[in-house]
Order: C-alpha cells, then sequence, then structure tokens
C-alpha cells in the first residue's frame, strides 16, 4: 500500500497496526502496535498521534509490521530492547536479553560490593550483564567473552552506546576463560555468566526455536555442558573470596550446587528469579 503521507497520521497507522498485528494473532496487538509506532515515528505516541507520517518513516512501519506478520520476535523487529537501566540493540546474532538475568545482574552486583576487582561475564551475547556492570558499577574493570564473531560484533555496538562508561569494558573473542589474558588468573573479583543450558531434546517455544541463536541456548544431553567446564574452571581465576555467578534453568539448582561443591567453592547458594524458581548459583572462592 502507498501512504498518502500528507493525510495519513500516525493515530491512523496505529490503528492499523492494531488490525494487522491482530489479524496475524498477536495477543499484545495495541502494545505491541504502540511501540511499533513510536520506533518508526522516534517520538512517544503521545506526541506524534497527530503528526502526518513521512515518507521515510512509513517505509520503516512498514518493514517492522511485516516482519512481525512473519512471526519474528517483537524485540528484533523493534532492534532494541530494555535491560535493567539500558537500551540494547538486538538481532537475530544474540539471544534476546531476559528479565531473569536482570536478577542475575543484582547478584553480580552484591558480590562485587563485597569483593571488589575485575568482572569477568563469559557468553556476553549482546553485552546484557557486562555493560549493565559497567554502566552501574562506573569505574570498574569488565570482560566480556564470546565465542560468536556475530554475537560479539552486537556487543561491540553496545558497547559503543554506551560511551563514556565503556571505557573500563573490553570484549575478547574465544571459548569461556581462554580468552583472557593471563594476567587476569588468580585476580578476578566476580565471574558471571548466563551460559547456554538447554538440554538437547528440550522442547523450546517455537519462536525460540525458529529466531534465537540455537548455540546460545543448547548445552548437551542434561544442559550443563557449559555449565560443567565454567564451575571447574573458575576457581583457578578468581582472587581469595571472589564469587561465580551462574544463571542455570529452574531445574539445575541441586545439580549446579553440587559441581560448585566438588569444585571446592564455599558458601553455595541459589538465587531465585521474580517467580521465586531457583535460577542462579552463587558461590565463593
Ligand atoms: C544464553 S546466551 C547469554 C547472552 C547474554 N549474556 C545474556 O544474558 O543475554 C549464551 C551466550 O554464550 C555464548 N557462548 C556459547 N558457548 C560459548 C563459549 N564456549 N565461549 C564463549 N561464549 C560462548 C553464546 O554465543 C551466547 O551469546
Amino acid at each position: 500500500m502507498v501512504a498518502d503521507t500528507d493525510t495519513t497520521s500516525w493515530a491512523e497507522l496505529h490503528q492499523q497496526t492494531v488490525e494487522r498485528l491482530r489479524a496475524a494473532g498477536i495477543e499484545n496487538a495495541p502494545n505491541e502496535a504502540r511501540w511499533i509506532i513510536e520506533r518508526a515515528a522516534g517520538d512517544p505516541y503521545r506526541l506524534v498521534a497527530d503528526k502526518p507520517v513521512t515518507v521515510r518513516s512509513h517505509h520503516h512501519w512498514r518493514l517492522m509490521v511485516e516482519r512481525r506478520e512473519a512471526g519474528e520476535p517483537l524485540q528484533y523487529v523493534l532492534e532494541r530492547w530494555p535491560f535493567r537501566r539500558l537500551e540494547l540493540f538486538v538481532d537475530r546474532r544474540v539471544l534476546i536479553p531476559r528479565p531473569e538475568t536482570e536478577v542475575v545482574v543484582d547478584a553480580v552486583l552484591d558480590e562485587h560490593a563485597r569483593v571488589g576487582g575485575a568482572v569477568v561475564d563469559l557468553g556476553t551475547g549482546s553485552g546484557a550483564i557486562a555493560l549493565s556492570v559497567a554502566s552501574e558499577r562506573p569505574g570498574t574493570e569488565v570482560w566480556g567473552v564470546e565465542r560468536s564473531p556475530d554475537a560479539l560484533a552486537v556487543a561491540r555496538a553496545n558497547c559503543t552506546g554506551l560511551g563514556r562508561r565503556a571505557r573500563t569494558v573490553r570484549l575478547v573473542e574465544g571459548s569461556w576463560f581462554a580468552a583472557l589474558p593471563d594476567e587476569l588468573r588468580g585476580e578476578v573479583g566476580v565471574v558471571a555468566s548466563n551460559p547456554p543450558y538447554v538440554p538437547d531434546a528440550a522442547e523450546l517455544p517455537d519462536d525460540v526455536e525458529r529466531w534465537e541463536p540455537i548455540d546460545a541456548l543448547r548445552a548437551g544431553d542434561d544442559g550443563l555442558a557449559d555449565i560443567r567446564v565454567i564451575v571447574a574452571e573458575a576457581a583457578e581465576w578468581l582472587a581469595p573470596g571472589g564469587a561465580l555467578v551462574v544463571e542455570h534453568g529452574d531445574d539445575q539448582g541441586p545439580a549446579t550446587r553440587a559441581l560448585a561443591a566438588s569444585a571446592g567453592f564455599t558458601e553455595i547458594r541459589t538465587g531465585t528469579d521474580l517467580a521465586g524458581r531457583e535460577r542462579f548459583l552463587v558461590a565463593r572462592r
């Protein structure tokens, strides 16, 4: 459809968006429509509702609506998503940052307040954990490790977006601790990670399976393949008293605590998400 951009207002386009998203079976159509409009218009809906739509922003709107109608997650369509105090750029190269990981960052900051030192985020993806620490604890030395060069490009874009607060962040490509410089061995205050932890055979929601990077999610028969490596190697990199904080699946608490105990960690506990489910390990060296 060609827009008559002299006369079409954002309010009219909003109504069309709601109808199209509803027809595509999207439950939260009115809100999603508003977010799409705000992204295309570049301003809050209330400020633009009566204003005419430009040709350029109409084009952007049309592409977003088509992508959402095709089932692409809203976060990728909008190319940005809030995470704690940040608005992160996200696309199909990275996992969409989840609310449970926001809670993991609280534990990372608490442990860092106690022990200080550098923070390492293993499997940084969009940079959600690393950049939250850099932004909420300015001046902290933060290392973000990522195996996927594609994901690392997204983390770098988000790092640039953080401006001066990112000056203490280093993003490095490689597998878990092998990507870190040797000087950090025994010196790290907090090792944080939201690694892949979904068992290979476990069912995932259709939109996750179809759109999100599978290497960011699956981790062997029991989902613990990556957690096993991280827990086994972390103590060597932590300073005395340093902490390991690792997100995991809601049925992996006992197994993860057992791994931490056999790796010699102390003060082992499991943190819960906002719904009260066991979702992350906190253990001290
Ligand atoms: C569950 S995602 C978490 C992304 C981000 N930290 C977050 O919380 O939204 C796991 C990330 O670990 C990365 N990853 C998987 N295996 C890795 C490895 N061996 N070394 C480093 N990163 C790895 C994936 O590419 C993915 O970006």
